[in-house]
């Protein structure tokens, strides 16, 4: 169906953004642990946890930028120890996906946030894929899994999670950089994406967060990452908005994240719109749902409502959300197709 088409009115988005089959490409999977997931696992593990209630644990979730925040989610995945554990954690992420509509699910994980505790490897992943399975089978929601390397750690380290997790490369499609971005170029990972793209992996990294246009730069052309996690520092760099256009490089932006995080001080002021105008390849997403406020169909509408978007770009992010993801074009195919139909239905009652 072709941009511009629909004639669907403003009062229908929220029913339309709920309406519509989409995909989530970026979200950490520790960042759906909500608090009273992350005390009910607390009790069942005999951890203690230095927040006296849910509670007290909600009303620290006050950040002031990136690193703020890691420090508390790193502290709320402490809970996590059994692989039942990683299981309970990603069948609540997906019951929410799928009252949200959500079809498919790039999941990120972080395993170096387990294995630096004594969790093994193997209890992360197979815990999460079980999850990822029972969601294909008893809600019909299809995912796959992203390993993220923490850029705040060594190469080395993450070299050798590599090698931990080849005994498991058919349980995941792709590698990820994520964690404190500032003082950790793209560029400190290149040895480690090369054996990735070598191991055939897709490959992402979070760029243009918090860092400058560069880290996209060198994001893609050191690292040759196929999606950009974030991006919207990339506005800085009209050269780069440019080649990211001519590209169709993804960008997954996460915008209650960005709020929460203060890379914008009010959605109002977020630059997704302009994007968007720019003819960039965007993508809305949750990023870490528990901690920002919420899940995909909340980001899509507190977007909608501060930043002027219609029906036609709430056609064109859920398009791109199915073009930048890494299945098939079949599938693809098969879950625009979806996309058409439900768009065709609410066109036709406007
Ligand atoms: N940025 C970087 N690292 C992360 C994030 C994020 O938003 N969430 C979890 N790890
Ligand atoms: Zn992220």
């Amino acid at each position: 169906m072709s941009q511009s088409a629909f004639t669907i009115s403003h009062d229908q988005l929220p029913a339309l953004v709920q309406a519509m089959p989409k995909a989530e490409l970026h979200m950490h999977i520790e960042g759906s642990l909500e608090p009273e997931l992350i005390f009910a696992l607390a009790q069942r593990n005999g951890v203690t946890l230095s927040y006296p209630s849910v509670e007290a644990l909600r009303a620290a979730y006050a950040f002031t930028d990136l690193q703020s925040f890691l420090d508390i989610y790193y502290a709320g995945a402490s809970v996590l120890l059994k692989e039942q554990d990683f299981h309970d954690m990603a069948w609540a992420y997906f019951l929410k996906a799928k009252a949200d509509n959500v079809v498919h699910a790039e999941l990120f994980f972080d395993p170096q946030t387990h294995t630096g505790r004594g969790v093994p490897f193997e209890v992360v992943i197979q815990g999460l894929h079980s999850a990822c399975e029972r969601a294909r089978t008893e809600l019909g929601v299809s995912s796959a899994l992203i390993m993220c390397f923490l850029r705040h750690l060594s190469e080395e380290d993450a070299l050798k999670t590599l090698e931990q997790s080849l005994p498991y490369r058919h349980l995941f499609i792709g590698v990820g950089l994520d964690s404190s971005e500032r003082g950790h170029p793209p560029e400190k990972f290149a040895r480690v994406f090369a054996r990735c793209k070598e191991l055939g992996l897709h490959l992402v990294a979070h760029a243009g967060e918090e860092g400058p246009p560069e880290y996209i730069i060198n994001a893609l052309d050191v690292l040759h990452v196929e999606r950009i996690d974030h991006g919207v520092r990339c506005v800085e760099d009209p050269e780069l908005v440019k080649r990211l256009a001519r590209q169709g490089t993804a960008l997954t932006v996460c915008p209650l994240s960005n709020i929460k995080l203060c890379v914008f001080k009010t959605m109002k002021e977020h630059n997704l719109k302009t994007l968007l105008q720019h003819g960039l390849k965007v993508t809305i997403n949750s990023d870490d749902p528990a901690y920002f406020g919420g899940y995909m169909n909340q980001n899509f509408l507190a977007t909608f409502a501060d930043l002027d978007l219609d029906a036609n770009d709430a056609y064109t992010l859920a398009c791109n959300s199915f073009e930048a993801s890494f299945v098939s074009d079949s599938v693809k195919a098969g879950w625009i197709a979806q996309l058409d139909q439900t768009f065709a239905r609410f066109n036709a009652q406007s």
